[in-house]
């Protein structure tokens, strides 16, 4: 059976930057409690003229550069988001058009924060199962024009940033290189501790200027619950994931957890045992991108160098649904 590799990384972040100062001047925040609470120092939001669209086409071709790659040798598109550029048809085929590949299969994957997971998960089943043999995966996120921007949202508006991230996966002749195994998990009792009431289709007869009023349409959170959940299922599921290939803690030379909150990625990383210098964080400087979190990470660790053939990477990722994962490659 072939196994799957990551050939190529990339990612983009808008160039706006956004302080926690300047989110100050539009709600009741301050830079000490953002930084103290959730380890975010600054954020990417889009101006104008991004897209999701946009930004997922320059993540992809920053990878396929890397891969040294063409975008015609690419199979299938596999694209996760939680804010589309539009309700339908998702921003799959919008990437699909941008890059040229009429008849390229699109799939559009809405896990949240766990969606380059999952996509993962299935990009590896097409190219071990010889479906396709390349696979361009992309996480994408435009947070900052869905969130309330007044003292209301503030819970939720400081956390989140936009960007993208992509990888090209293909197969390697390369032996003791790749995916070694995905593991996903769900669990709908908990759905409405992190969600989006009202942009929906199940508000009869439709949703109402009181929906709107009332703020139903930006998405809400119980904060300490997910906290809690997050700090329990990352750190656990990373351990299955060990355990199904033998593995121990003790094996892991990096990894990247969903960048949900610094406070959440410390507690994820001691209840793992692991040393600082084997976690990488940038949550300071993107804040949480949802679904591009994990490949915007590792498109950086890559270009710093962070992982050398024959490492042992883990990907962890907690989100909305509530739905949660991990994946090891040997690099
Ligand atoms: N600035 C200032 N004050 C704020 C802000 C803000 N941005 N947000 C909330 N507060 C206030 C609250 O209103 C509350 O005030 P009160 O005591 O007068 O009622 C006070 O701060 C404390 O609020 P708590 O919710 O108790 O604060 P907590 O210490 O729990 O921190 C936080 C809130 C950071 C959201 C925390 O619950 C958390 O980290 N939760 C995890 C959620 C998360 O990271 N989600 C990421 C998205 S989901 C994902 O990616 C998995």
């Amino acid at each position: 059976m072939p196994t799957t590799a990551f050939l190529g990384t990339g990612f983009y972040v808008p160039e706006r930057v956004v302080s926690n100062q300047e989110l100050s001047l539009s709600m009741d925040t301050s830079d000490d409690w953002i930084v103290e609470r959730t380890g975010i120092k600054e954020r990417r939001w889009v101006s104008e003229d991004d897209t999701g669209t946009g930004m997922a086409l320059s993540a992809s071709v920053d990878a396929l550069e890397q891969a040294g790659m063409e975008a015609d040798q690419v199979d299938a598109i596999v694209l996760a988001t939680l804010s589309p550029d539009h309700f339908f048809p998702g921003t799959g085929v919008f990437l699909q058009r941008e890059l040229g590949l009429v008849g390229v299969p699109a799939l559009d994957i809405r896990t949240q924060c766990t969606g380059f997971l999952y996509g993962l998960s299935v990009a590896d089943a097409w190219i071990k199962s010889g479906q396709y043999r390349t696979v361009l995966l992309v996480g994408v996120e435009i947070q900052s024009t869905g969130i309330d921007v007044t003292t209301r949202g503030r819970d939720m508006a400081v956390l989140f940033g936009d960007g993208a991230g992509a990888a090209v996966l293909g197969t390697t002749e390369e032996e003791n290189r790749g995916v070694l195994s995905t593991h996903l998990h769900a669990d709908g009792r908990h759905a409405e501790i992190l969600w989006c009431d009202a942009a929906s289709s199940a508000r009869h007869p439709r949703i109402t200027a009181d929906d709107i009023k009332a703020g139903r349409h930006y998405p809400t959170m119980v904060g300490k619950e997910v906290f809690k959940h997050a700090v329990t299922r990352m750190p656990e599921v990373v351990r299955e994931a060990l355990s199904a290939n033998g593995l121990t803690t003790e094996d892991v030379d990096l990894l990247i957890p969903h960048q949900a909150n610094l406070r959440i990625s410390e507690m994820v990383r001691r209840r793992l045992g692991l040393p600082e210098e084997r976690v990488y964080n940038n949550i300071d400087r993107y804040g949480n991108t949802t679904a591009a979190t994990i490949p915007i990470a590792l498109a950086e660790a890559v270009d710093q160098g962070r992982l050398k053939q024959g490492d042992l990477l883990a990907l962890t990722a907690f989100g909305s649904g509530l739905t949660w994962g991990s994946a090891l490659v040997r690099w």
